[in-house]
């Protein structure tokens, strides 16, 4: 049986109904929102039940339903180019990001001189945490997110891992060896305290544990970018079983990867309730570039894959949710693009991006507060 959350069987439906119909508009004197930024990984368009998908997200459904889903939204197609300007505002080739990832070995990462997202809404008085995958580079400790501005890290730093051992593995041509080692961290010290836990509830926990936590005075960021759906193709079984229907072993594993995404969406859901921090919050959930085909996704009906500037692997599935919307259950046409976040969001924190070099994404913000129902 497929467990979705606590989030839609709890009394906090009513709760979460009642706060649905509130309405609220930025003032002066309102405190700054919580912003709770989730990441998929190589999330295909065809993967989320509001695109007509096979695969069932009634959590991701419900959440973009009372919300704005960005329909002609854009990312970069591949996952550090893009991740780069989630955190920057700057397009990757501005930042010397444009050779494809960054590979285990390679001794480089984001430019130090860059303010980051997380350090901007530092300045500006935010309690931040960062979950789940950082690959903006690990060669000298400077780089890792506890420097960049986020008070806590939990996660990886690398691409792609094994999701229980949280071991990478990674060929060196000119040794003609492979090498594996544990990459995951808690803080900046190494842990193997999760071995044989899936990541998807390892991070879902940390994150539900840092909102149960938080210090309500202060406004919140939490960043949190999980591994799934990612390859390898990898999830307890118990998350595949309502998908037997599906004849392709790939698709129907990466189902369940989505299913159990998607419970951890709601169990976010049901901590932030909780907490008290919906009534003030900008929730937004995106993918960083389009699914991956040979590995369980699809982009239908959009052509390409991750890897490729076709719309399979640049037209990102997105939704914003928050009280602070004018207009909700809309779906917004507007071309909105990844490195908007960044300006998007320090403004909406009442913070400044003064600091930073010449950005090239745009504060959204009325675009998507005021969309209009185009939809048909
Ligand atoms: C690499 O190592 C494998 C065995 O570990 C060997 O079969 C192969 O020939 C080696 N390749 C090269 C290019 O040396
Ligand atoms: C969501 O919460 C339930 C109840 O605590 C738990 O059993 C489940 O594993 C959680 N799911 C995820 C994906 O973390
Ligand atoms: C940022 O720059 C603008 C325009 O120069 C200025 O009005 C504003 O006070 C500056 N904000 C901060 C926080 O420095």
């Amino acid at each position: 049986m497929l467990v979705s959350g606590g989030f839609f069987h709890s009394g906090l439906v009513l709760l979460y109904w009642v706060w649905l119909g509130v309405s609220r508009s930025v003032t002066a004197a309102s405190p700054p929102p919580h912003i709770v930024l989730i990441v998929a990984d190589d999330f295909g368009w065809n993967d989320v039940g509001f695109h007509g998908s096979e695969i069932r997200t009634p959590n991701l459904d419900k959440l973009s339903a009372h919300g704005v889903r960005l329909d002609s939204y854009y990312v970069q197609p591949v996952c550090t180019p893009s991740r780069s300007q989630l955190l920057s505002g700057r397009y990757q080739i501005h930042t010397g990001l444009q050779h494809q990832i960054i590979w285990p070995c390679q001794p480089y990462c984001h430019p130090l001189s860059d303010n980051l997202l997380p350090q901007l809404l530092k300045e500006t008085g935010y309690i931040t945490h960062m979950v789940g995958k950082w690959h903006l580079g690990m060669y000298q400790k400077d780089c890792l997110p506890t420097r960049r501005g986020f008070d806590t890290f939990f996660g990886y730093l690398t691409g792609s891992e094994d999701y229980y051992t949280h071991e990478r593995c990674y060929h060196m041509q000119a040794l003609n060896t492979t090498y594996c080692a544990l990459d995951l961290r808690d803080g900046e010290i190494p842990t193997s305290d999760y071995r044989m836990k899936y990541s998807t509830h390892i991070f879902t926990e940390r994150a539900v544990d840092l909102i149960a936590n938080h210090n309500l005075e202060k406004p919140l960021f939490l960043y949190l970018a999980y591994q799934a759906v990612h390859e390898p193709m990898q999830v307890p079984e118990k998350y595949t079983e309502p998908y037997t229907f599906i004849q392709d072993n790939n698709r129907r594993v990466y189902a369940g990867m989505v299913s159990a995404l998607d419970e951890a969406v709601g169990n976010v859901t049901d901590a932030l309730i909780n907490r008290g921090l919906w009534d003030n919050i900008v929730f937004i959930f995106t993918t960083d570039n389009g699914g991956q085909t040979l590995a369980g996704g699809n982009n239908w009906p959009l052509r390409g894959r991750k890897f490729t500037l076709w719309e399979g692997g640049v037209r990102g599935v997105g939704f914003v949710t928050s009280p602070l919307l004018k207009q909700k259950g809309v779906t917004s046409k507007e071309l909105i693009h990844i490195s908007d976040w960044l300006p998007t969001l320090v403004n909406l924190a009442g913070g400044s991006t003064n600091s930073t070099k010449p950005l090239d994404g745009f504060d959204v913000w009325k675009t998507i507060r005021s969309t209009q129902d185009y939809s048909i």
